[in-house]
């Protein structure tokens, strides 16, 4: 089963490489749903679990980067430390959990609807991912 499937309508930011981040972000959600899911092993859970700790550093400060270099975080200095923030406490959540693996602890299905909900919220939310994505799009227009 996925938990979170992609769709143009609802998540796109316009940016390529942006989408192509947050599909692959989808994508290891979705893989370690799947194991968890299936029972595999709990090595794969934990190999799927650094990738995402991984990737989701890697995509926020490839984001950071982009809002501080269109300007969106000149013009709205506090929507980016918002954002910053948000990124910063998703983050940590995931490292959390990674720890918890390691530490031999069980992960709930509760924790990746939560992730889900997050990431849906996130890069759906004009305040959020659509923000910089729409005022980079005006940029581009005038
Ligand atoms: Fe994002
Ligand atoms: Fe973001």
């Amino acid at each position: 089963m996925t938990l979170i499937q992609w769709d143009d309508d609802r998540y796109s930011t316009n940016i390529d490489r942006f989408d192509e981040q947050h599909q692959r972000l989808f994508e290891l959600l979705n893989d370690l749903h799947q194991a968890m899911e299936e029972g595999r092993a709990q090595e794969e859970v934990g190999d799927t679990l650094r990738e995402l700790e991984r990737y989701t550093e890697y995509h926020f400060g490839d984001e950071e980067e982009f809002m501080q270099g269109c300007g969106y975080a000149q013009d709205c200095s506090e929507c980016f430390r918002d954002h910053q923030e948000m990124h910063e406490n998703f983050a940590t959540k995931v490292s959390e959990l990674r720890e918890q693996h390691e530490n031999g602890e069980y992960i709930t299905m509760d924790v990746l609807q939560f992730a889900r909900d997050w990431l849906d919220a996130h890069i759906a939310g004009d305040d959020q991912d659509q923000g910089y994505g729409e005022y980079y799009q005006q940029q581009a227009d005038d």
